[in-house]
């Protein structure tokens, strides 16, 4: 492991972009409308960031690559699928992601609510799939992803969101949001890897837990704030859209200096983390930096 990390991001996100395409039904198959619009949700460009953080805690434990494709693939899936309905007139009502028109728009609204609820069962499928893994290991990853995608997870952080469109949250409140909403795929994508570490020592599961709480609120703040700073043209989708929409962010209710100070904040503890691991912990260090300081 002597290459650093960010040589390597390529060769993974095309790894996973080929189980994705695999996984995917084939878009000659009928529905043909609902598999294309699937595969348009998937394959726009996406940065692959929680496949990468799957990829490179894997490299932290000693995980080999084939049994990481699973969980980066299934993890894939939920957040294309988290993304279709996020952009939907009844949630966010935006037009453009990835640099392309949303799925109800290029499709239309009832194709994008059922290529995102195709998208997430196949999620699933993928995870009971993994062969070299053991029965206990694929139940186990189930109940992490399912949890993270739930009511507990994303889905009750999107609820919560649109709730609080127009309110004013505390630091804590918007930061339990977060970490729903944002963290908790980001924080699955973590522990799928230690899943699959057999042995896993406790000091290093928790570390790695941490790591996975900080990283995932400092992501949804440093969106915040690309949101407001960053161009249309360089993040995919319009910026200005949280403000068009009242959101409660970071950013909205305690400015942009503290939003990035937080951000920083986040950063150092989720590295001081990774102290236990020594250089192993290259990859996620880099990528946590990547979540931090992307769109500068
Ligand atoms: C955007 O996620 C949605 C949030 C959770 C903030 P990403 O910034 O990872 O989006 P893609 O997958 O790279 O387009
Ligand atoms: C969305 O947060 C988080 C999801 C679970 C999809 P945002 O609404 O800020 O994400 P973007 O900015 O549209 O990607
Ligand atoms: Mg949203
Ligand atoms: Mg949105
Ligand atoms: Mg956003």
């Amino acid at each position: 492991m002597s290459q650093d990390f960010s040589q390597r991001i390529a060769a993974y996100q095309e790894r996973v972009d080929a189980r994705l395409d695999a996984a995917l039904p084939p878009p000659a198959v009928a529905p043909q409308r609902l598999h294309d619009a699937m595969r348009y949700a998937v394959f726009n460009g996406g940065k692959r960031v929680r496949p990468l953080l799957v990829y490179a805690t894997g490299e932290c434990l000693g995980v080999a690559p084939d049994l990481l494709d699973g969980p980066a693939v299934a993890i894939e899936l939920i957040h294309a699928f988290s993304l279709v309905h996020d952009d939907l007139p009844a949630m966010d009502d935006d037009d453009l992601r990835r640099g392309q028109p949303t799925v109800h728009i290029q499709y239309d609204e009832a194709t994008a609510i059922l290529a995102a609820d195709a998208l997430q069962p196949l999620a699933f499928a993928v995870l009971t799939g993994i062969d070299q893994a053991s029965a206990d290991a694929r139940a186990a990853l189930v109940r992490l992803i399912a949890g993270a995608c739930g009511s507990v997870g994303m889905t009750g952080g999107q609820s919560i969101d649109l709730a609080a469109e127009g309110k004013t949250l505390s630091a804590a409140e918007l930061e339990h949001m977060y970490s729903l909403k944002t963290g908790a795929l980001i924080h699955a994508a973590i522990v799928s890897a230690c899943l699959l570490r057999e042995g896993l020592d406790r000091a290093q599961a928790a570390a790695l837990d941490d790591f996975g709480k900080d990283i995932g609120v400092a992501f949804q703040i440093q969106d915040d704030i690309l949101d407001i700073e960053g161009e249309t043209h360089v993040i995919g989708k319009p910026s200005g859209s949280d403000a068009r929409l009242a959101k409660a962010t970071y950013p909205a209710l305690f400015g942009i200096d503290a939003s990035r100070k937080r951000c920083e904040e986040l950063l150092q503890s989720a590295i001081a983390n990774l102290g236990i691991f020594g250089e192993t912990a290259a990859p996620l260090v880099w990528l946590a930096r990547y979540i931090v300081e992307r769109g500068k």
